[in-house]
């Protein structure tokens, strides 16, 4: 083959592979997605035209490969050992003490601390600089091999880095966590709630279950990431201290954690402890304690390791997220969808600070294989910012007055038939007007990516749907403010910010209504979809099966369901009251116009192919206001090179960001 054809190739993979790291490792891009993409592109039309120079450390491999019928199995070079835990700061100054005991030396010992992750350790092997292997810890001595699914995640770097400062070994292997974000996570089980999909009960359980897919195109989708912290045999380089080690990882394009305390004395860690301790619901990661470690390679050697754990490291982990308690009752919650949700109701207890007072069982199965009975002793945890859940039964607490739960025949709201289907792990109550089912569905159809009406959450809605002033969420363009302002506990000045956040709503994307009503299987994402490619209400009601399946990501599951809602005549009906009420749908036609009324922007930083006037004036142009400061009513923040601290903002605020290239989309696709 053509030399020539075979260097440019190389040229472009070192490129891509440098500006992955740029923009996932370091979040410092030197160039815009769209010129990433063009040598993506560039790359990918070379491979196809000369197949025999895919490399499997290529960046166009990232994308997943078949499914594998079982995971091979590998032995560790070294063993992956684990550590020993402290839970109290005694026990931290006795560890310290004992180190110091060991060496025959009475002079304070430098550490090293990070932040303990909560997720999933692996350990990835390069030769040449390349990755060829990567495997889960497993029993420590054996794991499996895991190397398609951790090709997938965009922060492990398939080709290391060449700098200046490190030799590149002909061995290395290094050791990290892969985890998912607090963010991403809340997202990925968003997404799953909306595909009528069980949530991930935490971060943690959502690694591991994404690692353990037999097939990468799966883990490729989720939102994993890693941070780095160890090796394991490694040839050609000496390091002299772990800060080092970290230091050279970070130098060979390694996602190293930026929170970790370097080189410190055994008082200054126990206040990083404090420190992270109180703030660690600002971290966009979950930890569970700090890693403290002996820096000093020489002597970590001469402490060596007990039988599973070296004696150069502690675990100090933050106090527990679980707790035990009593089951006092299991109530049954009706879903939008008339799911019946049992929930435990607990004897309250504070779990990692919070009081907790009740707990999702999920459905009944999840009961009958924990076999939770009613006055039970169980084992309770809270992780992040999810529903408490029941981890197990401490049946060795049991008296025999325990009581199994039975799911009810009928509703417990609205005494309609329960039906469990076959496929289904939910029983639901078939009936659309019940009460529960019709106060769930209206707050969806207020929530944020709907309506957005501000004020319509629980309590409202409750109480308009049990006084019998809302059947159905059609009802609430048609409620009067003498009848809001009736409400307990709603004032005149609350019942006028309803009643005007109800008139604003009413001008509604064609995308936002779709989602609002709540169609099973219908998500936000699904809806755009949908909108964007019918365009109008009518045609989306009147589309066949036929047409619906052809569209792009639209199964049958999603086609019958969007059937069954439109030939339903009472959802017909509904839609009909809304439209004469005044709410003004925009159709993908009319909506060119003023596509992006009522959104708001935020600029941050600078975008390459338009100027800030620019911006601002596209926007306008299309129907949206730009704004200086981001709020939770911000609708997008547009960040460009060298974002400023309104994405830190937006970021921790759950605005949506857009990148240049998203934003560049967005503007001119309409
Ligand atoms: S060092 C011999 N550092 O904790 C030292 N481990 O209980 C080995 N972990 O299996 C581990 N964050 O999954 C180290 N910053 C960190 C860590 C960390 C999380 C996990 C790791 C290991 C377990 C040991």
């Amino acid at each position: 083959m053509n030399e020539d054809i075979k260097k440019k190739a190389a040229k472009l993979r070192q490129a891509l592979h440098r500006h992955n790291y740029l923009y996932y490792v370091l979040d410092e891009p030197e160039i815009s997605d769209a010129e990433y993409d063009r040598l993506m592109q560039e790359l990918i039309a070379l491979e196809t035209a000369h197949p025999e120079l895919v490399e499997p450390d290529s960046p166009t491999q990232r994308v997943g490969a078949l499914p594998l019928e079982k995971f091979e199995t590998v032995a560790h070079t070294i063993p992956m050992l684990s550590l020993e835990n402290a839970f109290g700061e005694e026990e931290v100054l006795a560890f310290d003490q004992r180190v110091k005991r060991f060496l025959n030396t009475d002079s304070p010992l430098l550490y090293t601390a990070e932040p303990k992750m909560d997720g999933v350790a692996v350990e990835l092997v390069y030769e040449n600089g390349r990755l060829v292997e990567a495997s889960t810890r497993g029993d420590g001595y054996t794991g499996e091999l895991i190397t398609l699914n951790i090709r997938t995640i965009k922060t492990v770097p398939l080709a290391l880095l060449n700098p200046v400062s490190v030799t590149v070994p002909s061995r290395l292997e290094v050791r990290g966590e892969v985890f998912i974000p607090v963010e991403a996570f809340k997202r990925l089980n968003k997404e799953r709630l909306d595909k009528d999909e069980p949530p991930f009960a935490n971060p943690r359980n959502a690694a591991a279950g994404s690692l353990r897919q037999l097939d990468s195109r799966i883990t490729a989708t989720r939102p994993l990431d890693i941070f780095c912290y160890g090796v394991g045999m490694v040839t050609d380089l000496e390091f002299s201290s772990h800060w080092e080690i970290l230091q050279s990882l970070k130098a060979l394009g390694f996602r190293v954690n930026p929170d970790i305390k370097p080189r410190a004395t055994i008082e200054d860690i126990l206040v990083y402890y404090r420190d992270l301790l109180d703030r660690r619901h600002e971290f966009p990661y979950e930890m569970d304690g700090v890693v403290i470690k002996v820096d000093d390679l020489a002597l970590q050697r001469r402490l060596g390791e007990k039988s599973r754990s070296p004696r150069w490291a502690l675990a100090y982990k933050f106090p527990a997220t679980q707790e035990t308690t009593r089951v006092l009752k299991i109530d049954v919650q009706v879903g939008r969808t008339g799911a019946l949700t049992p929930v435990a109701h607990l004897e309250p207890v504070s779990v990692g600070g919070v009081t907790v007072s009740r707990a999702t069982l999920h459905n009944e199965d999840e009961i009958k294989k924990k076999d939770i009975r009613i006055g039970d002793t169980v084992l309770v945890q809270r992780a992040g910012d999810v529903i408490p859940e029941v981890v197990k039964v401490i049946t060795t607490k049991r008296t025999g007055v325990e009581q199994p739960f039975k799911m009810p025949s009928t509703c417990p709201v609205c005494g309609a038939k329960v039906v469990r289907l076959e496929q289904e792990a939910v029983s639901r109550c078939l009936n659309a007007n019940c009460p529960a089912q019709v106060k769930e569905s209206i707050k969806h159809f207020a929530s944020k990516g709907a309506f957005d009406i501000d004020g319509m959450g629980d309590k409202s809605a409750g109480q308009l749907v049990d006084k019998g002033l809302l059947k159905s969420y059609a009802d609430l363009f048609v409620l009067d403010r003498a009848t809001v302002a009736g409400l307990e506990r709603s004032g005149e000045k609350s019942a006028q910010n309803l009643m005007e956040a109800m008139a604003r709503s009413k001008q509604i994307s064609l995308a936002r209504f779709v989602y609002a009503l709540g169609i099973r299987h219908v998500g936000e994402h699904i809806a755009h979809v949908l909108a964007r490619t019918f365009k109008t209400l009518a045609a989306l009601m009147s589309a066949t099966a036929e047409e619906l399946m052809a569209v792009d990501e639209i199964g049958p599951q999603v086609s019958q369901s969007v059937r069954a809602f439109f030939e339903n005549p009472e959802n017909r009906r509904n839609i009909e009251r809304m439209l004469k009420a005044g709410v003004k749908i925009e159709t993908e036609g009319a909506a060119a116009q003023e596509p992006l009324a009522g959104e708001t922007f935020v600029l941050t930083g600078a975008l390459e192919s338009m100027t800030r006037a620019e911006v601002k004036a596209r926007i306008e142009a299309l129907g949206g206001k730009v704004s200086s400061s981001v709020s939770r009513k911000t609708s997008y923040v547009v960040a460009g090179k060298d974002p400023g601290s309104k994405l830190d903002k937006a970021k921790e605020l759950g605005v949506r960001i857009l990148d240049e290239k998203e934003f560049i989309e967005m503007v001119s696709e309409k």
